[in-house]
C-alpha cells in the first residue's frame, strides 16, 4: 500500500478510557500516570498500540468529547508533560499511542465559541455555524435560539453543550447564513484542527482516532466536502509525519478510506454490518441472534457479505478496524457468554485490518446498567473501572474511598480480574494473549494479508484462509459440525477437532487455526 506506515500491519490496539483505567494518585479517577504504570501489562497481553479517549481540558458534559482546550491535558488526568512522558514510555516498550481528535464540535465553554457568540464581529465569528437571526429555526437543523448575545442561533453537532464547528456547507441551500465549504471564511476552522494535530504529533503522539469524522461539512450527502478536508490532513501526515495514522469513526470504509484518505475506518455495530451480525444482533424476543451465539445458527454468508465487499474495495488503500466494543456500546459480554466470546476473539484477531480491543474485554468485564455519568446515559455501564485484583481495595483500581470513585467497580463476587486471570491457566485473558502473540508471529494473520473464504455453510461452519497457508475454521454452534478439509499443523485450538479421513469433525464451539 502506498504511504502506509509499516507498523500498522502488525498493530493490535487496546482502547483505554482514561477515567476508568488506573488511578495513579488515589483521587478516585484514572489518570495518565496510571496508564504509564500499566504499560507493561498492556505489552504482556500482546497489545502494541493504544487509543486513549479524549484527555483534554473539558467541562465533561460528554465525558471529554466536549473539548474546552485542545492544547491542554485535563488536570484530572495530569499535565501535558505527563502525556509526553506516556508517549516516551510507551515507545520504549514498542507501543504506539493514538489520541482522540474531536473536530466536529467543541464545548460551549471553549474560548473559540465564547468569542464566536459575541455581538461584534471578530476572527471567531464564522468558526461556528450561526443563523443570521436569533429567532430562526430552519427545518432539519439542531438549534438553540436566543442563547447568545449575538443575533443568531447556533447549530449543535451532538449534545446541547457541543456547538458544531463551521467547515461550511457542500450544498448551500440557504445562502443568507450558510457558507460554502470552499469559502475562505471557513478555512481557519480546519487549519485550527491541523494545528491541534501537529501540536500533539510534535510531542510524540502516533496519530488520532477521529471522532464523528464524517460530520464536518454540512449538506454533504456524498461526503465530497468532508473528504476534501481529510485529504488535506492526510497530505500533511504523508509529508511531515509519515509514521502517523488517522483512524475514523465513520463506519463506511469505502468512503472513509478511498475518498477521505483515512488509514483505517472503524467497523461499528451499525445495522447490517459485520460487527452487528457477529456480536450484537438480537431477535424480536430479545434473545441473541448473533453468529457467535451458540444457539443462533445464522448464516455466515449474511454476516460477511458487506464486509467482504468493503474489504475488496479498500484493499489497496487502507484497513478496516473491527472492534470488540467501545465506550459507546454495551460490552461484548452483554451479548455473548464466555465460551462464545472466546470464538469471537479468534475471529476478531484473525481478520485482516487493524483490530481494536476495548479495555477490560480481555478479562470479560461486564456491562453494569446504572445511573448516567457525564453524558454517558446507557453507555455508562460500559465505562466502569478496570478490574485489576480481586484481593485489593476497589479491585485495585484506586485506593480512594469507594464513594469517591469516578464510577463504582463491579462489586459482584465473581467480578473478573487481571491478577487472578494472569495467574491461572486457560482463562479468557490467556486465550487473548495467545491469539495476540500468534498474530504477531504469523505474517499471514496480519493486517494486509488477503482473506479468502474457503467454506461458509448456512448452518454455521466458517473456514477462511489468510495469506498462502494459514486457515481459520470456526464452528460456533452447540452441535458438532464437519469441516470439509483435513486440519494439519495446528497453531492454535479452542475446543476439539477430530480427523475423519479428508474431513474434520469440529466439536461444538470449536475454533482452530492451522497451516497447510
Ligand atoms: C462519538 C463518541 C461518543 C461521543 C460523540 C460525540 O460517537 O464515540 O462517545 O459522545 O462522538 O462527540
Ligand atoms: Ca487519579
Amino acid at each position: 500500500m502506498h504511504n502506509m506506515p509499516e507498523w500498522l500491519n502488525d498493530a493490535i490496539f487496546y482502547q483505554i478510557y482514561p477515567q476508568s483505567f488506573y488511578d495513579g494518585n488515589g483521587d478516585g479517577i484514572g489518570d495518565l500516570n496510571g496508564i504509564i504504570s500499566k504499560l507493561d501489562y498492556i505489552r504482556q497481553t500482546g497489545f502494541n498500540a493504544l487509543w486513549i479517549n479524549p484527555c483534554f481540558d473539558s467541562p465533561f458534559k460528554d465525558a471529554g468529547y466536549d473539548v474546552r482546550d485542545y492544547f491542554k491535558v485535563a488536570p484530572r488526568y495530569g499535565t501535558n508533560d505527563d502525556l509526553a512522558r506516556l508517549f516516551r514510555e510507551a515507545h520504549k516498550r514498542g507501543i504506539r499511542v493514538l489520541l482522540d481528535l474531536v473536530p466536529g464540535h467543541t464545548s460551549d465553554k471553549c474560548r473559540w465559541f465564547k468569542k464566536s457568540a459575541l455581538p461584534v464581529r471578530n476572527r471567531y465569528s464564522d468558526r461556528y455555524i450561526w443563523s443570521d437571526n436569533g429567532w430562526s429555526r430552519p427545518d432539519g437543523y439542531n438549534w438553540v435560539t436566543g442563547n447568545a448575545d449575538r443575533n443568531g442561533a447556533y447549530m449543535l453537532n451532538f449534545f446541547l453543550g457541543q456547538p458544531a464547528l463551521n467547515y461550511g456547507f457542500y450544498n448551500v441551500t440557504q445562502p443568507d447564513w450558510q457558507i460554502s465549504y470552499r469559502d475562505k471564511r471557513v478555512k481557519p476552522t480546519f487549519d485550527a484542527m491541523l494545528k491541534v494535530m501537529r501540536f500533539w504529533l510534535d510531542k510524540g503522539a502516533d496519530g488520532f482516532r477521529v471522532d464523528m469524522a464524517d460530520s464536518l461539512v454540512k449538506n454533504d450527502p456524498d461526503k465530497t466536502g468532508t473528504s476534501y478536508l481529510w485529504r488535506k490532513a492526510r497530505k500533511m501526515l504523508n509529508e511531515h509525519y509519515p509514521e502517523a495514522v488517522l483512524v475514523s469513526e465513520w463506519c463506511n470504509a469505502p468512503v472513509a478510506i478511498n475518498k477521505a484518505g483515512f488509514h483505517c475506518d472503524f467497523l461499528l455495530n451499525h445495522g447490517n454490518k459485520l460487527t452487528d451480525h457477529a456480536f450484537y444482533r438480537r431477535n424480536q424476543e430479545g434473545a441473541s441472534a448473533a453468529y457467535f451465539c451458540k444457539t443462533a445458527h445464522i448464516s455466515a454468508t449474511a454476516m460477511l457479505s458487506t464486509y467482504l465487499r468493503e474489504l475488496e474495495q479498500t484493499r489497496d488503500n487502507g484497513y478496516i478496524s473491527v472492534v470488540s466494543g467501545n465506550h459507546d456500546v454495551e460490552r461484548l459480554s452483554y451479548f455473548l457468554d464466555e465460551s462464545e466470546r472466546r470464538l469471537a476473539f479468534v475471529f476478531l484477531l484473525t481478520l485482516p485490518g487493524v483490530p481494536f480491543v476495548y479495555y477490560g474485554d480481555e478479562i470479560g468485564m461486564r456491562y453494569i446498567p446504572q445511573q448516567s455519568k457525564e453524558g454517558g446515559f446507557h453507555r455508562t455501564g460500559s465505562r466502569t473501572p478496570m478490574q485489576w485484583d480481586a484481593d485489593r481495595v476497589n479491585l485495585g483500581f484506586s485506593t480512594a474511598p469507594a464513594d469517591k470513585l469516578y464510577l463504582d467497580v463491579d462489586r459482584r463476587q465473581d467480578a473478573p480480574c487481571v491478577a487472578q486471570q494472569t495467574a491461572s491457566e486457560d482463562t479468557l485473558w490467556s486465550h487473548i494473549r495467545a491469539l495476540n502473540q500468534l498474530r504477531h508471529s504469523c505474517p499471514d494473520l496480519q493486517a494486509g494479508s488477503p482473506l479468502r473464504i474457503e467454506e461458509c455453510d448456512d448452518g454455521g461452519v466458517l473456514c477462511y484462509r489468510r495469506g498462502e497457508h494459514t486457515y481459520v475454521a470456526i464452528n460456533p454452534a452447540d452441535k458438532a459440525q464437519t469441516l470439509n478439509r483435513a486440519v494439519t499443523n495446528v497453531l492454535y485450538i479452542s475446543g476439539k477437532a477430530t480427523a475423519r479421513g479428508n474431513v474434520t469433525e469440529l466439536a461444538p464451539q470449536t475454533a482452530v487455526i492451522f497451516q497447510n
